[in-house]
């Protein structure tokens, strides 16, 4: 008999894993406590912004014409529970609150909701990103709460979509990690992944500390490339290089590669920054601080972009934001994303809007997040609008639309032409043949 899977938390995550479930063909349940998500995805709607899912998700919810049938939502554990054979634990793991460690209180309300529901063998799977030795824990956790006891197995399968990309990462993922402690697990996991969309990934197996690590240590070593040719950009400013030929040139070489080289403000969004503080704050309980003091430079670099955008914008303006008009360009902390946590972008405006300047931001698809994280920004409907009047245009999220704006046409509602490219991702010679001064981080005048 077909596996039935639940899947539980439907964010980026769970939402794009239970719908990819059921393009493999199985039935699947998601379940989330947030009743309102569960109306939205009943509905063949996505409660976020991402390319793809929504079509994804109406080829196989229950009730869409021409749908598959197989999807469908609820926020009963009981229902959960008597479904699944397998259950894939989605939710979220923030940072706490006023700390590095990481908040694990969803994942362990997941476990400890779904466990008395587990009657039947079942395998549970965690998907979360979790402080390496969370697994050992849950697992002690989930046979003592289960009324099967041992039965209830537990597995870590890390994930490494991408906001954005999420279900083409989720389809094809460039490699697949479990870590089990039996065989079981691994042959229920094997089942699941090796069918025909799937196929030709590699399928590493290991046990629960290293799956765990390898998420941490994936996102980490991301985080540091990013940060290490920002490092690059300040000593290229300083000593009059050019961080984006730098890029290019280093980039050749295959060892190091091209990707995630990309100089500018920086990196946020709810993995990165939030993943090596919890690394860290792990490390230190492990009694291997030492290893990971080079991620506390990482993230201060990282964090300094922010502070420099700000101060190239104001020296740009001619050293006092006060009776500057900024339009920010980018809401989101990456293109093809409505997510503003730890954006890079709101932060600058933040900045330069209590140093006096008054700022409009524009964003394709994170208005509406934005609003309600900064609402004492201003915001505008268009790149147009935003930039009305505007002292500095300042380009904080590289989305397409922003790469082709047409400079002269906007030229003609701006009072100065002065664009800052905090993303490194305009062509300057476009925007300079058009009038305006350019200027961006790590590059010559
Ligand atoms: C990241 C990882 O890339 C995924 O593999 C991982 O699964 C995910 O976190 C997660 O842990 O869930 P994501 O947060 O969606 O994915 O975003 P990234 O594409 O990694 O970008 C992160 C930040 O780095 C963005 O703010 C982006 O603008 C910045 N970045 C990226 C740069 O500043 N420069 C670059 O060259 C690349």
């Amino acid at each position: 008999m077909a596996l039935k899977i639940t899947v539980i938390g439907t964010g980026y995550l769970g939402a794009t894993h239970a719908a990819a479930m059921a393009e493999l063909g199985f039935e699947v349940l998601g379940l989330d406590i947030v009743p309102e998500k569960i109306a939205m995805l009943t509905e063949g709607r996505v409660p976020m912004y991402e390319p793809g899912l929504e079509d994804l998700l109406r080829r196989h919810v229950a009730g869409f014409e021409g749908a598959t049938g197989r999807l469908r939502f609820t926020t009963s554990y009981e229902e959960a529970g008597e479904f699944g054979d397998i259950h894939f634990i989605c939710v979220n793991t923030p940072q706490k609150h006023g700390e590095y460690a990481c908040d694990m209180s969803y994942v362990n309300a997941a476990v400890d909701s779904l466990a008395p529901h587990l009657r039947r063998p079942a395998l549970v799977v965690g998907k979360s990103t979790v402080p390496v030795g969370s697994a050992d824990l849950l697992a002690a956790r989930l046979a003592e709460l289960a009324p099967v006891g041992a039965d209830a197995e537990l597995a870590w399968n890390p994930e490494f979509l991408r906001e954005g990309f999420a279900v083409q990462d989720t389809l094809h993922p460039d490699r697949i990690v479990v870590g089990v402690a039996g065989d079981r697990a691994e042959k229920l996991l094997r089942e699941v992944y090796e069918t025909p969309i799937a196929e030709g990934s590699p399928f590493v197996v290991t046990d629960f500390p290293t799956a765990e690590l390898v998420k941490v240590a994936a996102n980490s070593f991301l985080a540091t490339k990013i940060s290490f040719i920002n490092a690059m950009a300040e000593v290229c400013e300083a000593a009059g290089g050019d961080v984006v030929k730098l890029a290019e040139a280093i980039g050749y070489d295959e060892r190091i590669g091209s990707k995630f080289l990309r100089a500018g403000i920086g990196f946020g969004g709810g993995c990165l920054p939030k993943d090596i503080r919890a690394f860290m704050a792990r490390a230190g309980e492990l009694g291997a601080d030492q290893a990971l003091t080079f991620l506390r430079e990482v993230d201060s670099i990282n964090m300094r972009r922010r502070g420099h955008m700000v101060e190239l914008a104001r020296e740009a303006v001619g050293g006092s934001f006060l009776g500057k008009r900024v339009a920010v360009l980018g809401a989101t902390f990456k293109p093809d994303s409505d997510d503003v946590r730890d954006s890079p972008a709101l932060n600058v405006a933040g900045q330069i809007q209590l140093q006096g300047a008054q700022v409009t931001v524009f964003d394709p698809k994170g208005m509406e997040n934005a609003r309600a994280l900064f609402p004492t920004l201003a915001y505008a409907a268009t790149a147009a609008e935003a930039a009305q009047g505007a002292h500095a245009v300042l380009h904080l999220t590289e989305w397409r639309e922003f790469r082709e704006l047409d400079p002269a046409a906007l030229g003609g509602v701006v009072a100065e032409r002065r664009i800052l490219d905090g993303r490194n991702a305009l062509d300057p010679d476009h925007w300079r043949e058009a009038g305006w001064t350019y200027r961006a981080l790590g590059r010559p005048l």
